[in-house]
């Protein structure tokens, strides 16, 4: 795949917007900082995707907070309705005196999340939520919300604010429908 062309080759439409990507982010972040107020927390953002999302989120939080990563890949495509996830880099810190939030790019299937949940649940956190920039609940195969639901969008191709194709395109500060031409090259 060329991975050189003018950005804009890649781009269909905007999907959603800079600007209601970061009203979101400050809902959300209004919401946790009320929610957690005097407690505990720890939010851990889930590479590679994660990142942007979690960069924007923890600067509208207006409480201490704690931050950690992981980094997880599913194995193979042909694998990854099975959801089994392949941790490739865990936390650092004990999780049982704390209040966690994973925070997600985006739950399609919502097997990984399923996964991380379950994951962290045996580190026997004060308590373990869900906050997630996108949502595809069309796509889900697991019954799993977010409790920090972000924007609701269609089952279509999406790129930026984290999102990939093959690994680039993650840099877009808009959330973009890829441009179906780039897919077969
Ligand atoms: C994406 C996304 C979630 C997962 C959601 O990660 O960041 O982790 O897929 O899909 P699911 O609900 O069907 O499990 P991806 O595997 O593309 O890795 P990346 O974040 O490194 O791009």
């Amino acid at each position: 795949m060329d991975k050189t062309m003018d950005i804009n080759e890649y781009l269909g439409e905007v999907l959603v917007s800079r600007e209601e990507i970061q009203k979101k982010v400050k809902e959300l972040a209004a919401q946790i900082t009320e929610d957690y107020r005097g407690k505990k927390l720890i939010l851990i953002g889930v590479l590679k995707g994660g990142f942007v999302f979690m960069a924007d989120l923890v600067r509208e939080i207006k409480i201490p907070v704690e931050m950690d990563f992981i980094a997880v890949s599913s194995y193979g495509s042909s694998t990854k309705t099975c959801g089994v996830v392949r941790l490739l880099k865990d936390i650092d810190v004990p999780l049982n005196d704390k209040h966690v939030i994973i925070v997600e790019d985006i739950i399609d299937t919502g097997l990984t999340l399923t996964y991380l949940k379950e994951m962290f649940s045996s580190r026997n956190p004060l308590s373990l939520k869900i906050c997630s920039a996108f949502d595809k609940p069309s796509r889900r195969l697991v019954d799993l919300k977010a409790e920090y639901q972000g924007i609701v969008i269609p089952d279509k191709y999406v790129v930026g604010y984290g999102l990939d194709y093959d690994g680039i395109l993650r840099n877009l500060h808009d959330l973009y429908i890829l441009n179906e031409k780039v897919i077969d090259k």
